[in-house]
């Protein structure tokens, strides 16, 4: 229910018209009696500034931000949270009595993503696919987990090897993934867009692999590389669930609240998907 105290959170990207994160945002907001309203704004570039003096003018509790203006915003905020400032994104913003603080949430959500479905990443040789921002913010919270090995795979070499070197400041085992190593893989994870406007896959499968396999596109709900990796009968992880948790994080450091995410998460996953 809307009154005189309801207050407004968003999300800023280029074009977000048909981004899920409304939905899911107002769900979490009714279920947890939030007094609350989600909305998605589809700006240009020279139109941030203007936002982003808008959100401390309305008091805006705090807003998400999307492609492409990850990295942008940071040059607009306050203060950038540790993690953000490694992983060079920010996804999330609170604001704190006007002051503008960036967070990621994106990457914790990936990781929060695999552990709802037991899947464990200590000690285990893991495949990301993809170099660009959603890949640094997963393997940065990935690397934390404790694997055994990391190694990515992407169409220009040269962005992964920026990645790892990156990366190599708090995570020694990691580097370039070579074609051979395919069937070692205890965990294999798409993070490039291939999947959403393609019926494309970006691995192929030999039959052998015996890996969890998860992709972060969740339009398709069922990708190529989920749909082949399920017909192999591998267990598969969905891309939607790191779309859910990431919001829960950030709804969690605006409201600062802690949030059982148990039944909301599966609930999502139909309203969302339906
Ligand atoms: P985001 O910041 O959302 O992760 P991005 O920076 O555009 O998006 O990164 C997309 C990733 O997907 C990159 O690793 C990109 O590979 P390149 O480094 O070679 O650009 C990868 N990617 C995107 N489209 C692809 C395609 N059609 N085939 C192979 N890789 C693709």
């Amino acid at each position: 229910m809307i009154n005189g105290r309801t207050k407004l959170a968003c999300l800023i990207g280029s074009d977000v018209s048909e981004s899920k994160s409304p939905q899911i945002h107002n769900y979490i907001y009714d279920k947890l009696d939030i007094n609350c309203r989600y909305l998605n704004f589809s700006l240009n570039e020279n139109e941030l500034s203007d936002f982003v003096t808008s959100v401390k003018t309305l008091k805006i509790p705090g807003f998400n931000v999307t492609i492409p203006y990850k990295e942008k915003i940071i040059g607009l905020l306050d203060e950038i949270d540790d993690t953000a400032r490694k992983i060079g994104a920010v996804n999330t913003v609170k604001n704190l009595d006007g002051k503008l603080i960036g967070y990621n949430t994106d990457g914790a959500g990936y990781v929060m993503s695999l552990k709802n479905n037991k899947v464990d990443i200590k000690g285990k040789k893991i495949l990301v696919i993809g170099a660009g921002g959603a890949a640094r913010g997963i393997l940065f919270f990935l690397s934390k987990e404790n694997p055994k090995s990391i190694h990515i795979m992407n169409r220009t070499k040269k962005n992964a090897e920026i990645v790892i070197d990156e990366l190599k400041n708090y995570y020694n085992d990691i580097e370039y993934g070579h074609y051979d190593d395919k069937e070692e893989y205890d965990i294999i994870i798409n993070t490039t867009s291939i999947g959403m406007k393609s019926s494309d896959s970006p691995y192929l499968f030999t039959g052998k692999e015996r890996a969890v396999v998860s992709d972060i596109v969740y339009n398709p709900r069922e990708t190529r590389i989920l749909k082949e990796a399920k017909d192999m009968g591998l267990k598969t992880v969905e891309g939607i669930e790191m779309l859910i948790y990431q919001a829960i994080l950030a709804d969690e450091i605006w409201f600062d609240t802690s949030i059982d995410s148990g039944v909301l998460v599966d609930d999502l996953k139909e309203i969302i998907c339906t």
